[in-house]
């Protein structure tokens, strides 16, 4: 059995659109690359909207979330893997209204850190691919990696893989070069980052303010407001 896996998301009701086209190819690229990889398509499943609980409380989110939908089994596909692809249609410039539901309810999952130390995510590895017909690509794509990385996932180099235009992808030679890269890329950073366990540290705050805030007060005093002219 291989030591990677892979899961592949498909945010596109079309399952022959550019997004799941892309998304193959570096699927397929993974494989190659030594991982296990799975496909879900995320309109295939009842995700409903996220209840917004952590604003009321930001105890009351957490796994499971209470909303007894599809997630229940997402959840556990997205926890077993070690890194996600992401793609998605371009829908007004934002992405696919079934992924944003999708990624709300990661919520559950990311709030962790508050019962855990950790979100259950950290430590995972992510990227995306994007298609649309005329704009927002990059907007797009630049969102969502920030969302997942703010939710404790590594985004290595060349993370985002994006076409605009309405021919098919797969006579789109760059486009097929990023996204099999991608997919290699991928495996080979859940690879390097296998042996660390954890990442983000909220213990570090005592010292941050005991001790750290100090000195960097103490080092701003005892340095000339304007700078020296030559
Ligand atoms: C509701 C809706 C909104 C769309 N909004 C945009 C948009 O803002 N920018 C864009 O470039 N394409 C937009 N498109 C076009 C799709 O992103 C484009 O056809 C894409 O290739 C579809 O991906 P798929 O082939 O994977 O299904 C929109 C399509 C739909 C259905």
């Amino acid at each position: 059995m291989s030591s990677v896996k892979v899961l592949g998301i498909n945010s596109s009701p079309r399952k022959y659109g550019n997004s799941y086209k892309l998304l193959r190819i570096a699927l397929r690229a993974a494989e190659e690359e030594g991982a296990g990889v799975e496909v879900l398509h995320l309109y295939d499943y009842e995700i409903r909207p996220c209840k917004g609980c952590v604003s009321d409380r930001a105890t009351k989110c957490k796994y499971p979330c209470i909303i007894d939908d599809d997630m229940k089994y997402l959840y556990d596909k997205v926890l077993s893997a070690d890194a996600l692809i992401i793609s998605t249609p371009i829908y007004w410039f934002d992405v696919s209204g079934q992924l944003k539901n999708f990624i709300d309810r990661l919520t559950a999952l990311e709030n962790m850190i508050l019962f855990d130390g950790r979100s259950w995510l950290e430590g995972k590895v992510a990227g995306v691919i994007v298609c649309g017909n005329d704009g927002g690509a990059v907007h797009v794509a630049s969102t969502l990696l920030a969302t997942l990385n703010d939710m404790g996932i590594h985004i290595p180099p060349w993370a985002m893989v994006y076409y605009v235009g309405k021919d098919d992808v797969l006579k789109v030679k760059d486009k097929l070069l990023d996204a099999a890269n991608l997919g290699k890329i991928i495996v080979k950073a859940v690879k390097l980052l296998k042996g660390i366990k954890t990442w983000y540290d909220p213990s570090m705050l005592t010292r941050v303010e005991s001790y750290w805030v100090r000195e960097v007060l103490r080092e701003i005093e005892t340095t000339p407001k304007v700078p020296k002219s030559k």
